[in-house]
């Protein structure tokens, strides 16, 4: 029997445990235990003293990273990054700093903890806990924004080196990204065409962070940001468009508001990416099947869709869908 099909029950016991397995890692962010362990191996108890926790129970806490393969545990409680654990550290390349810090929120879990509830009314669990839906809630809320968006940037860390391998942006003289977060995909872009210009449409809650990132990246001076929102403009005279993980937050006819003020706003010959978790067909095994019923428990109404769905959304606004591009991400290009 090979590791991919292990017994039922101590397969169905891994899936089981999972909840714990991020709580764990989630703890090891809110420790900041990977930025201590950047430079060099550390022992627990250092860790602890630095930390301000119990030293015992950080050990166990480390030991059980080590034994999932975050951590290397050396001689004498000591402690150092596995390749995995380097990617909690914050400005590693590709790092899934932000993602991991997100799911140590407890607004984030506990939203997660009404799935049931979604699942008997098809409703936003979201909603259920806080009473507003989720881009509502973080508008008002500077550093729960700041959390969501640096975990969106985590994603885009891992998605757009793939994104710029895949797909020809060197024609490309201004690139608008919708909803685009911090900003790091269109960072990238502009980073790797030194002719183009780029416009950021994003809430006016998360403006602040992407100026930082945008500045960081030396690219500020290239880039408009235009606070707004995406249900009623879309800024005019980009040649490419992106909708990056922002279909999937909306119900049909809403995301369908969003597809039709980007047509509305694209110059003729102008390009609509659509970057999103295509749904594989029945019974394939696929990471946007997950991350679906992530969005109907946060979201209101969103949902990951099918290749055929995305082809609908974008003919209603008039916009014909000529290419596809699956990534390994496991994300895929829709033009
Ligand atoms: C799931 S995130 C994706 C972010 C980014 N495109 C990425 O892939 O990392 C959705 C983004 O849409 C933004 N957003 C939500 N409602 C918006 C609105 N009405 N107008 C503009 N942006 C909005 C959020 O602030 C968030 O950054």
């Amino acid at each position: 029997m090979s590791q991919a099909e292990e017994a039922p029950p101590v397969a169905l016991a891994k899936l089981l445990f999972g909840s714990l397995v991020t709580q764990m890692i989630a703890t090891a962010m809110q420790l900041d235990v990977p930025e201590r362990l950047k430079n060099g191996p550390l022992s627990a108890e250092a860790i602890a003293a630095a930390a301000g926790s119990h030293p015992d129970a950080t050990y166990r806490l480390l030991r059980a990273l080590g034994s999932l393969g975050v951590l290397v545990e050396g001689p004498d409680r000591t402690f150092s990054l596995s390749p995995m654990g380097r990617l909690l550290v914050a400005d590693e390349p590709g790092t899934l700093a932000g993602l991991a810090r997100l799911t140590a929120e407890p607004w984030h879990h506990a939203s997660l903890g009404q799935m049931v509830h979604s699942v008997r009314t098809g409703e936003s669990g979201f909603y259920k806990v806080h009473g507003e839906h989720l881009f509502t809630w973080l508008s008002g809320r500077p550093r729960e924004s700041s959390v969501f968006a640096d975990a969106m940037t985590s994603f885009s860390n891992a998605e757009a080196s793939m994104i710029l391998r895949a797909y020809d942006f060197s024609a490309a003289e201004c690139i608008v990204d919708v909803g685009g977060g911090n900003g790091l995909l269109l960072a990238h872009l502009l980073e790797a065409n030194e002719r183009a210009r780029g416009v950021l449409l994003e809430l006016p809650s998360v403006v602040e962070g992407a100026r930082r990132l945008l500045t960081e990246h030396g690219v500020d001076r290239r880039i408009e940001i235009v606070p707004g929102d995406f249900f009623r403009a879309v800024p005019e005279g980009g040649d490419i468009y992106i909708l990056k993980h922002v279909l999937h937050d909306w119900r049909d006819e809403r995301a369908f508001t969003i597809v039709e003020n980007v047509a509305r706003a694209m110059p003729r010959g102008g390009r609509l990416l659509v970057i999103e978790q295509v749904l594989a067909p029945p019974g394939v095994s696929h990471f946007s099947k997950v991350l679906d019923v992530g969005v109907m428990v946060l979201t209101d109404g969103g949902r990951e869709r099918t290749e055929r769905e995305h082809a609908a959304l974008l003919e209603r606004a008039g916009l014909e869908l000529s290419r596809v591009v699956p990534l390994a991400g496991p994300i895929t290009i829709l033009e």
